[in-house]
């Protein structure tokens, strides 16, 4: 028997240590902000600090590998954490919407494999999930994460707070990468999985506190067509306190992608989606920033929907952060430019507002408040009237950290007039089908009860 246990002990130590991988393979839309009649996705993967010839390949489903083209890397060496290389690799010429097969190869050797689906065309119908403030290693976590691999989505969308507490290398390997790309719950190798970076993501900016912190820029591969481009402009995540080591360090590893990453859009089947950073270095009442938003929505005209994300809600109904709505500020440019949905999290539960439509009275005030006047379509009821008069608000931020405000979902005086639903009990997570004129919402909790459902058809 106990032969038996030291046999497996062995093999199992011997299987470890030949395990190539920091992070295993996931998949990021690269950047590729636009659809392509031959598409791309990229795939990330993380290994250690030393050359060997690593290259991937794709087929069809039992067709010919096709080699792809040689990946890219970057070296990720900041204090505390062992060097180590992220690696890129662009998939090519994927038939939109269709699955692939691929393989990753170390030294000839095939050391991975798993399938993909390429984004889907505008014509063709698809399911994104949406969930915000995850990264807690709680148990809840791991529920959502096998909720989103479960309902199939053909790309996951996280509204940020992606690790706790600050963003840092250490808490992705033990929060992040366990949770959704596991043997268990093989989430991020097959879906792809986009980001809006959170407070929890982009406040830590002292290197010298947290020298493995803004791991966002390095992890995530998105698409850079933000208007932020150089190390230091305002209304970036500027690195905080003395240049130094720690300083210089990051900004090597993080080249190409900081801080232009911070706001980005891109299109996915039908839908365009504009992603904001809205930490509160960001000032979105300033002109240029402004003016890229509505360049950039005005740029979609061609699609069918339009989505904004961004990590603070800027309506919402909840004790917790109730200062913290400042993005409220951008309402009348989604108003004008046919914005049809806003996604956001920070605040951690599900709400969902009436359709709006807000007109500030002022600017952002010293405490984050934005004074207004709040107009509902109270007709719309997501069930026999479904055509929206204004933008409907949708925070989605229990997909794992700590619920808030659990007590104000059966007290719906405690909500403002715009709130429509509340749900503040379980962790949940925002599934979305989308079909032409036509998306079908719900909210889906941990033990799988649909919290709300609704649709928009225009
Ligand atoms: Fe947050």
């Amino acid at each position: 028997m106990l032969r038996l246990l030291f046999a497996f002990l062995f093999v199992f130590a011997v299987r470890a240590a030949s395990d190539p991988f920091i992070a295993k393979p996931y998949l990021q839309l690269g950047d590729a902000p636009k659809a392509a009649k031959q598409e791309t996705l990229t795939l990330v993967w993380h290994a250690a600090d030393s050359d060997a010839n690593w290259s991937a390949e794709v087929r069809k489903p039992g067709g010919k590998w096709a080699a792809q083209p040689a990946p890219t890397f970057r070296r990720v060496a900041v204090k505390d954490i062992d060097a180590h290389r992220v690696y890129a690799s662009v998939l090519s010429k994927l038939k939109p919407g269709a699955e692939f097969q691929y393989r990753v190869m170390k030294d000839g050797e095939e050391v991975f494999s798993a399938k993909g689906t390429a984004r889907k065309s505008a014509k063709q119908p698809y399911r994104f999930a949406v969930f915000g403030d995850c990264g807690a290693g709680t148990k809840a976590q791991g529920v959502i994460a096998e909720r989103l691999h479960e309902s199939k989505p053909d790309f996951v969308f996280t509204t940020g707070d992606i690790v706790y507490s600050n963003g840092r290398i250490s808490e992705y390997r033990q929060k992040f990468f366990p949770a959704y790309n596991s043997e268990k719950t093989p989430l991020t190798r097959s879906t792809l999985l986009i980001a809006a970076p959170g407070n929890h993501d982009l406040s830590r900016r002292d290197l010298n506190l947290f020298p493995d912190s803004l791991a966002y820029f390095y992890y995530w591969n998105q698409p850079l067509n933000g208007p932020l481009t150089v190390n230091g402009t305002p209304n970036s995540p500027v690195l905080i306190g003395p240049p130094g080591e720690n300083q210089a360090a990051f900004l090597e590893a993080a080249k190409g992608a900081y801080p232009q990453m911070a706001n980005f859009s891109f299109d996915y089947g039908n839908a365009h989606w504009t992603v904001l950073d809205s930490n509160r270095y960001s000032d979105w009442t300033d002109a240029k920033l402004q003016q890229w938003l509505i360049t950039d929505l005005k740029s979609a005209r061609r699609a069918a929907w339009r989505f904004v994300a961004f990590h603070h809600p800027g309506l919402h109904s909840s004790k917790a952060h109730a200062l913290d709505q400042w993005m409220r500020v951008l309402s009348p440019i989604f108003e004008q430019n046919g914005v049809d949905i806003v996604f956001g999290g920070h605040v951690h539960n599900y709400q969902r507002s009436k359709p709006l439509r807000f007109a500030p009275s002022g600017g952002v005030a010293k405490n984050g408040v934005v004074e207004g006047e709040v107009t509902l379509d109270k007709n719309f009821d997501g069930k026999t009237n479904t055509k929206a008069e204004g933008v409907v608000y949708i925070v989605t931020g229990a997909g794992g950290a700590g619920l808030y405000d659990p007590g104000q979902e059966h007290d719906p005086a405690s909500w403002k007039p715009f709130t429509e639903v509340f749900k503040s009990n379980q962790h949940s997570v925002t599934i979305a089908d989308m079909e032409g004129k036509r998306v079908s919402i719900r909210q889906v909790s941990e033990d799988g009860t649909v919290l709300d459902s609704f649709t928009i058809t225009k």
